[in-house]
């Protein structure tokens, strides 16, 4: 069971977080009860990931660093921390503009329960905004920008979701079968906002992008167009998705594709 925010968790503990072998944060501080049963993926009890490191680099310790960004999605105020320290740990044009899809559409998505996996999470807010809407998500990302979304997620969604949100480090392009295996990993959602910017990972996003889905899985894909490489990435993912355009805000230049992955 990866899930791991606990309700007695404290901030200050993030530190300290210990981990399950399967690589995800277990939350519950010492002598605090600990959340079993809640969200996260089925069926990854046995598998054995890699410890994280760099979880202490992203504990609020330097302040001066950090700041504090509100949003209000779901009926709810969220507070997101964010970090000049890295793109990860900035809320992205992309990440805003998919909450507001999944907040009006979230009856029609059904994301009530809806098993959900983000990928390039940063520091959370569209994780924050499908768990308030009732889904069971597991927010991923790169393992040093894992420790503020799960500080966000913690903050945001303790005592207000149905389903506490797990937290998982997923690197594009490695190790996918070890760490997903598709017998034991099913998502009724993927979701990415500006995970395509001007990185070396494309092709491994991608290739991740098709690993996490199967039958019935539906990628929505939120992202900020700006250069001529968002475009051919844009071809390369029509070629391997059945691609339609779901939502487009021309203010922002972000665009929502909804992606079946393209079978046989
Ligand atoms: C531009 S930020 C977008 C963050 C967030 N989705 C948003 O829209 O606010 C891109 C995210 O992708 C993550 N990322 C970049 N390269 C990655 C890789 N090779 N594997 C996994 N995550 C990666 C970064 O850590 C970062 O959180």
């Amino acid at each position: 069971m990866d899930v791991c925010l606990s309700s007695e968790q404290q901030t200050t503990h993030l530190q300290e977080a210990p981990r399950t072998p399967d690589g995800c944060f277990a939350l519950a501080a010492e002598g605090a009860p600990r959340e079993e049963g809640t969200g996260g993926p089925p069926g990854d009890a046995t598998e054995a990931g890699p410890p994280l490191p760099g979880l202490q680099q992203f504990v609020p310790t330097d302040y001066e660093s950090y700041t504090q960004e509100h949003y209000l999605f779901a009926g709810a105020k969220i507070v997101i921390q964010e970090s000049i320290e890295s793109y990860g740990a900035v809320v992205w044009p992309g990440a805003t503009a998919l909450c507001q899809y999944l907040e009006e559409h979230s009856e029609e998505l059904n994301l009530q329960d809806a098993k959900v996996l983000e990928i390039g999470a940063g520091p959370g807010l569209v994780s924050v905004v499908a768990s308030l809407l009732g889904a069971q998500v597991t927010a991923t990302d790169l393992p040093d920008v894992l420790g503020n979304l799960q500080y966000n997620l913690l903050k945001n969604t303790v005592n207000r979701a149905a389903h506490l949100p797990a937290v998982r480090e997923l690197v594009w392009g490695e190790s996918l079968e070890q760490r997903f295996p598709r017998s034991a990993f099913y998502y009724d959602y993927v979701l990415a906002s500006d995970v395509v910017y001007h990185h070396y990972f494309l092709d491994k996003l991608l290739a991740t992008m098709a690993h996490l889905c199967q039958p019935g899985t539906v990628l929505l894909w939120a992202n900020k167009f700006r250069f001529s490489t968002d475009y051919e990435f844009l071809d390369k993912f029509k070629q391997v998705f059945d691609t339609t355009l779901v939502a487009e805000f021309p203010e922002s230049s972000v665009k929502i594709f909804q992606g079946i992955l393209k079978w046989g």
